[in-house]
């Protein structure tokens, strides 16, 4: 968190929201507009006092319909003034026998339940089991009456720890309570654990589905690559990279592009796949890096904003100081993000489960199998304060062998090539960045299961553009970012054994324009108006299964500010999600006025492909 730990806001000038200036010596601009915002409990005058519901929109989870085997209390913790405090930590001891999962569960999934009341700013969280990260998550900013919601995540993959009983599990969530900010986080985190291993192809499921049963309630979220990855079933072996454990949570800070962190590994010499886990969230002034402008243009005009250094950032790993993988990270928006008000009660993709990204490490197997530390390490490209940033090393070792041979064949990973531009005059102007990958990296590796040609490519495109207008009163943020990254796995003789594309694409508008009237220009008091428009889309192809995930919002409002605070406003959030694979479809679409959910249509029916 910044200074002050505090997540938040948009073009701040203050970096400190605690000892917010009255006396703003500029005029307001969008790139003086505080950081971090927070609802006026008068704001809202709720004609029922009973709290609400929150929920970011996800596929609905099999609990809605089949019964865990069991559920298992992991955590129930109030996080009152916990700024830097150490994370809670209690050990973590795996359901017992007699609880009805016994060893027996195929599939577990975390929900995070979270109650607030008062007044609070938005915080990062994340829960870590052994050091391993297995949420991030953030909490949505809690209003006089109250808010509430649930996440939940299918945590599968994450077996071989569940069911491990020397392990501690930690979660991180540094809030501040005083006399002015009176929201606690009360917190309680439980896995379920089910013992139907194929939830798609449930009966049950099935059934709702065919008679079009609406479900309602937090749903799943699939994440990238999510649930039905293309890995196959869960890794033996979880190795965390992530900080020893100390004050600061499990994760790694960056500052600057300078920072690198690393862990120096060993990995079994049976093992014969391996993919990195990447957990990535940006705050402070990097929090919208996607919307900064280069710090050419800040100097030119005196701005006192630190949200500079361009728009692109990349988070880079390397292995021996060899490129292994790297992620341009979907821009998650958290809740005091933008326009507050956008984000009640439905919050902003990705804003309460942190998508992950995978990176499929297993033609270097050959690089790692000599028994020998290797150094894995992360860095940001282009980071300013400040990215938090940890990831989970996934190993599958072969079960029926005490070795496993492997050579890198193929291992082609130019630079980024980057191009950018930038124009301005005074306060106007229009900077444009440019980014591509491309990544191609082959290995055989030979276990008891044969010896297969692993072939890995990635690729992904950034374009972004940063446009002020109206003596930077307005400012339009369009980023588009693609990517495809492909497995094929070849047998000796060369036909294919199997094939995984993932295809990604992230766009993103973001119009802010400050308003002239309302004591806007020159006061301390002004009226932004914003459109935010993002979507996350997702097609997955593997053998015989494939599927889509298309997510979008779409949100326009104003808001009146004085200092941090919004006085007055008012907003509408449309989204629609839809998902569908060969068999089963799933499409809802909600609409959120100034607070309120004013429609909410499901279906299980599939579009037809028309
Ligand atoms: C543009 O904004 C700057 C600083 O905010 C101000 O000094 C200047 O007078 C403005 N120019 C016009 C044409 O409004
Ligand atoms: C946590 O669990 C306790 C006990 O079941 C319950 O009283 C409390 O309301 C729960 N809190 C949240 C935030 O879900
Ligand atoms: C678990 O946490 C306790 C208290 O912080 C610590 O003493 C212990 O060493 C930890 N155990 C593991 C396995 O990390
Ligand atoms: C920025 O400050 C310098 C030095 O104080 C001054 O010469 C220049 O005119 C200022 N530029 C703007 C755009 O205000
Ligand atoms: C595995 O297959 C590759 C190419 O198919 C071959 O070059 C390599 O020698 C094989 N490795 C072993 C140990 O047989
Ligand atoms: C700021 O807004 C408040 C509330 O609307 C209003 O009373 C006050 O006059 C405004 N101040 C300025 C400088 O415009
Ligand atoms: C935001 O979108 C609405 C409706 O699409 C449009 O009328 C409005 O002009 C947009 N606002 C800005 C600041 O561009
Ligand atoms: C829900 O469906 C109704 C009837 O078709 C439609 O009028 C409404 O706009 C829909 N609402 C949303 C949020 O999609």
């Amino acid at each position: 968190m910044s200074t002050l730990g505090f997540l938040l806001f948009f073009f701040t000038v203050t970096p400190n929201p605690l000892t917010v200036s009255s006396s703003p010596t500029t005029s307001t601009t969008t790139n003086t507009i505080p950081a971090r915002l927070l609802k006026s409990t008068s704001l809202r005058h709720r004609p029922s006092s009973a709290p609400q519901q929150y929920f970011e929109l996800a596929l609905p989870l099999e609990s809605v319909l089949d019964r865990p085997s069991c559920d298992h209390p992991i955590i129930r913790h109030s996080f009152a003034n916990t700024m830097n405090s150490p994370p809670y930590t209690i050990p973590y001891s795996p359901p017992q026998p007699s609880s009805g999962c016994g060893a027996l569960w195929s599939r577990a999934i975390l929900e995070i339940s979270t109650s607030c009341r008062g007044d609070q700013y938005d915080r990062i969280s994340a829960l870590w089991l052994g050091g391993v990260e297995l949420i991030r998550t953030s909490t949505a900013e809690p209003t006089a009456d109250g808010i509430f919601w649930r996440v939940r995540k299918d945590v599968t993959r994450y077996s071989s720890l569940l069911s491990r009983s020397d392990l501690n599990v930690t979660m991180m969530l540094e809030n501040i309570v005083n006399d002015e900010f009176t929201g606690v986080y009360n917190v309680n985190a439980t896995l379920f654990f089910y013992k139907d291993a194929n939830v798609i192809s449930s009966p049950l499921i099935r059934k709702l589905a065919s008679n079009n049963v609406p479900l309602r309630g937090e749903g799943i979220n699939l994440g990238l690559g999510g649930a039905w990855s293309l890995y196959g079933p869960p890794a033996d072996l979880i190795i965390p990279i992530s900080r020893n454990e100390g004050g600061g949570g499990f994760w790694f800070r960056f500052e600057s592009e300078l920072d690198t962190h690393a862990r120096r590994i060993s990995i079994p010499s049976n093992t014969k796949q391996a993919v990195l886990e990447l957990y990535i969230s940006y705050h402070g002034n990097d929090e919208f890096w996607y919307s900064n402008p280069p710090y050419s243009y800040i100097r030119a005009n005196n701005l006192t904003t630190g949200r500079g250094n361009g728009a692109y950032r990349e988070v880079v790993v390397t292995i021996d100081g060899r490129f292994a993988g790297s992620e341009i990270p979907f821009p998650v928006v958290f809740t005091g993000g933008i326009n507050p008000l956008f984000w009640e009660p439905v919050v902003a993709i990705g804003a309460f489960d942190l998508p992950s990204y995978d990176i499929d490490l297993t033609p270097m197997l050959g690089f790692l199998l000599d028994g020998e530390p290797h150094e894995f390490s992360i860095r940001v490209a282009h980071a300013i304060p400040y990215w938090l940033v940890d990831a989970n090393l996934h190993l599958w070792v072969d079960g029926d062998s005490q070795s496993v041979q492997a050579k890198p064949v193929i291992y082609d990973a130019p630079a980024i090539h980057v191009q950018r531009s930038s124009q301005f005059k005074q306060l106007d102007g229009l900077f444009e960045v440019e980014a591509r990958r491309k990544v191609r990296v082959a290995g055989w590796v030979k276990s008891s299961s044969g010896n297969l040609t692993v072939i890995v490519s990635n690729e992904f495109k950034l374009k972004n553009s940063i446009r002020f207008q109206a003596n930077g009163t307005r400012k339009v943020v369009k980023q588009r970012v693609r990517s495809k990254r492909q497995t094929m796995i070849k047998d000796e003789v060369g036909g294919i054994f199997r094939r995984a594309i993932l295809r990604r694409k992230y766009p993103m508008t973001v119009i802010t324009a400050v308003l002239p009237e309302v004591g806007g220009i020159g006061g301390d008091n002004y009226t932004l108006v914003a459109n935010v428009s993002h979507g996350m889309n997702e097609r997955f192809s593997g053998g015989e299964f494939s599927r889509s995930v298309h997510n979008q919002q779409d949100s326009d409002g104003w808001m009146l500010v004085k200092g941090h605070e919004v006085l007055d406003g008012a907003a509408t959030t449309r989204q629609s999600y839809s998902y569908q694979d060969g068999l089963f479809c799933y499409f809802r679409s909600v609409a959120a006025s100034s607070g309120w959910l004013i429609g909410d249509n499901s279906t299980f029916t599939c579009a037809s492909s028309s």
